[in-house]
């Protein structure tokens, strides 16, 4: 038994109920046995690197490494509201965007309420709920994408927050502007709608938005966006939320007082001064994306569409060309690429979409390993 109730009676100090029973989140690969330094596209990371601007500002933090950081970031808050167009006061920076995701958990649930998700939905909004005694509502994800009504009907009296990835992660699909607005309009005004817009930049279809349009008319809308992908500086650890102010505020009382470095700010910082490096990701992404769904597609492999830096592969059940053998296949040619069996998509894997020659290695690898002759 993980969690006796009558704590005060244990030999030993007991995590609070439901805490053990957490699964950890799982990252993607990053070794391969034997290879010294394999291609990692398991973890969506911006292959081109990141900005020669925000390298530059890192160095330079070096000067500063004895300081406490501006706990506000508001040299960053001023960067991204003028960016974005947005109110300096409604923002939010995290440790990532995972802290952001954990502190909006943790400011509205409390034991017995509950959070809607997707059934595939990234696996951080969970592990935040239930750390606070939230139950988490996986709502069914046909065709491997979020859909509204299915969303709409777990939601109850006891739910406080809904969270959408879009475009989605592993799946890669998205919901429109209009169905995101239609989610919205369904929802008591009550629960808080979380927008993750990680991949955001990356989604190319001109019905899309990543939310902040709705969010800066709506009192219960929240989006997150990170500079770990588009802007390549996920080691640095920056996120930030755009919220209604209330709920900046509460966040902003339990936040961690220094939670972003003096590095990661002001690399965020140069790397928004940057416009050349984010079209030159999102022009490589949107040529990989399209060169794989076509090039796997050709295989006989079902490609799920993309609006992400990373596409979904559904491979055959047929022993010796599963999933988790073609991921050991790659793993031994030195590309490592997402299993996702954990996200309940035991047959799929995830690939971050790498530079031109990995994109085209992948291919000829996935041909190898299925035996299909060119
Ligand atoms: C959907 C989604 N949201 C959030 C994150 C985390 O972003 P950050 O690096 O800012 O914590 C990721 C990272 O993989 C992600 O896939």
């Amino acid at each position: 038994m993980t969690n006796p109730t009558d704590r005060g009676a244990a030999d030993r100090p007991i995590p609070r109920p439901g805490i053990l029973d957490i699964t950890p989140y799982k990252p993607g690969k990053s070794k391969a046995e034997g290879i010294a330094h394999p291609i990692k596209l398991s973890g969506n990371e911006n292959i081109l690197g990141c900005s020669p601007m925000a390298q530059a500002a890192f160095v330079a933090a070096a000067d500063r490494l004895n300081v406490y950081p501006d706990g506000r970031a508001d040299a960053l808050r001023d960067a991204v509201a003028k960016h974005y167009d947005l109110e300096p006061e409604r923002l939010v920076f995290g440790d990532g965007t995972d802290e952001v995701l954990h502190l909006i958990n943790q400011v509205y649930l409390e034991p017995g309420d509950n959070i809607v998700q997707g059934q595939y939905g990234f696996g951080a909004y969970a592990i935040g709920a239930r750390a606070t005694g939230g139950e988490v509502r996986f709502a069914p994800e046909p065709n491997l994408r979020l859909d509204v009504d299915e969303i709409l009907k777990l939601v109850d009296g006891r739910t406080r927050l809904v969270f959408i990835t879009n475009p989605a992660n592993p799946t890669g699909t998205w919901l429109n502007a209009a169905e995101v607005e239609r989610l919205h309009a369904g929802l008591p005004p009550s629960v808080m709608l979380v927008i993750d817009a990680a991949y955001a930049e990356f989604c190319t279809d001109p019905a899309f938005d990543d939310g902040l349009k709705l969010a800066r008319k709506a009192a219960n809308v929240i989006v997150t966006h990170t500079f770990s992908k588009i802007h390549g500086l996920a080691s640095l650890r920056i996120g930030w939320a755009y919220a209604p102010l209330e709920a900046s505020d509460a966040i902003d009382r339990i936040r961690p007082p220094f939670n972003t470095s003096i590095a990661a700010q002001d690399a965020a910082i140069a790397a928004l001064a940057d416009e050349d490096f984010p079209a030159k990701s999102v022009e490589l992404v949107e040529r990989g994306r399209g060169f794989l769904t076509q090039q796997l597609g050709g295989l006989g492999l079902e490609v799920t569409p993309s609006g992400g830096n990373y596409v979904l592969v559904r491979l055959p059940t047929t022993p010796g060309k599963t999933a988790i053998e073609g991921e050991a296949f790659l793993a031994r040619h030195g590309y490592l690429v997402r299993g996702v069996a954990n996200y309940g998509l035991p047959e799929h894997l995830r690939i971050t979409i790498g530079l031109d020659e990995h994109n085209r290695a992948m291919v000829d690898l996935f041909a190898e390993f299925l035996g299909v002759a060119r």
